[in-house]
């Protein structure tokens, strides 16, 4: 048994009151977890605290709040391990980021993480009459959407990120792996259509920065930055959506550039981008042209900033082992499948897998054992 320190932030709104912070020590063994921690004060001392929980187990999905900063689920966090993270020595519980709060620890999933799943048509939209019972399909081809399927809904990812913290309106982590879910299963008639709403959408796809926050949070191997790729690849090297906001051709601007010189010609990438890859396009296309009109003001800062100067513009070396990366392109390029590498398949599959992906395989239940098919 130890006393672990709790400085959990409170608010009522029907107090009127703005939200505080309150202290409190809690006896525990060092095993048990914040969730134990937080409902002993509850139990025990203020039954008003407030925080959604249910099955203490890292299953339902309930229990998300930031510990330390960190968006997590309470239930699955030792709390002596989160007593050692503990900047002033004691452990900050605060409802979790990018949700209005309803009281306490409880954050309004409704409005935000619910609205944006239900944006994404999180269900499958097969061709033709329903058969007489399930959609059977081999396990094989539904090996692509396990690791999405592992979601358990918590909210953590949304909480954790960055792109959502300046717009609002983006679909989210946790959407667009739901999303996933649907584009890569075999069953569902409308991949396209659902890729190219995605990618059209202003705060679909393009609009995630690749920041790892969601994959750093996911208490279930989710991986929702990986699942938004996949949806990019398939935008993009399958389906080839030419999306409204340039995702497509910024894509291609950056393989293509690289391709040719092994580093980033900044000055080409603009016009590349605006021109869906080809910089003659960039430059002569009017719709084109007037979007790199409008985008004046980034090349001015990069210029006053010195990351393009007008030499920079004009001469650009290739890497003295160019070829090299030219190989790695032919390579990938003579591959009769793209590899996407599946966390959750452990096994066989691991022959495949670097030593640090091999571990992390160990870590997550094979499929079959994911437990939540959502
Ligand atoms: S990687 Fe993308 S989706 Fe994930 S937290 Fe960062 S911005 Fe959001
Ligand atoms: S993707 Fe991970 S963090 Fe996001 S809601 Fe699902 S389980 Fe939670
Ligand atoms: S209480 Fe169910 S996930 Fe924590």
């Amino acid at each position: 048994m130890a006393e672990f320190a709790l400085k959990v932030r409170r608010y009522d709104p029907e107090s009127g009151e703005a939200a505080y912070w309150e202290e409190f020590d809690v006896d525990l063994p060092p095993e048990r977890s914040v969730l134990d921690g937080i409902l002993k004060y509850k139990d025990e001392e203020d039954a008003s605290l407030a925080i959604r929980c249910s099955c203490r187990a890292a299953i339902c999905g309930s229990c998300g709040v930031k510990i330390n900063g960190q968006s997590a689920l309470a239930c699955n966090t030792r709390i002596s391990d989160a007593a050692e993270k503990a900047k002033d020595g004691a452990i900050v519980v605060e409802p979790m980021g990018n949700m209005p709060v309803l009281k306490d620890l409880i954050v309004d999933m409704d409005a935000v993480h619910w609205k944006k799943i239900q944006r994404v048509v999180p269900w499958l939209l097969p061709e033709g009459d329903p058969p007489e019972r399930e959609y059977i399909v081999p396990a094989e081809s539904m090996i692509d959407v396990t690791q999405s399927m592992a979601c358990i809904q918590c909210g953590a990812c949304v909480s954790a990120c960055l792109s959502m913290e300046v717009d609002p309106d983006f679909i989210g982590p946790a959407a667009l792996a739901k999303a996933y879910r649907f584009v890569g299963d075999p069953r569902d008639a409308h991949t396209e259509e659902r890729l190219a709403d995605l990618a059209e959408d202003p705060h679909g796809i393009y609009d995630c920065t690749h920041c790892f926050a969601c994959i750093e949070v996911c208490p279930k191997g989710v991986d929702p930055m990986n699942q938004i790729m996949r949806l990019r690849r398939h935008a993009t090297a399958d389906h080839e959506i030419k999306d409204g906001n340039n995702g497509y051709g910024h894509e291609k601007a950056f393989v293509d550039i690289i391709e040719k010189w092994g580093t980033l010609h900044e000055a080409q990438v603009l016009p590349r981008s605006y021109g869906e890859g080809s910089m003659l396009k960039g430059q002569t296309d009017p719709k084109a042209v007037k979007q790199l009109a409008g985008s004046l003001s980034t090349v001015v800062h990069a210029l006053r900033s010195g990351k393009v100067t007008p030499r920079k513009a004009l001469l650009h070396h290739k890497l003295p082992d160019q070829d090299q990366v030219r190989r790695i392109y032919h390579e990938i390029e003579s591959k009769d499948e793209r590899l996407e590498l599946n966390m959750y398949i452990v096994g066989e599959g691991d022959a495949g897998l670097g030593e640090d992906e091999g571990e992390q395989a160990d870590k997550e239940p094979a499929m079959g054992e994911t437990g939540a098919d959502q």
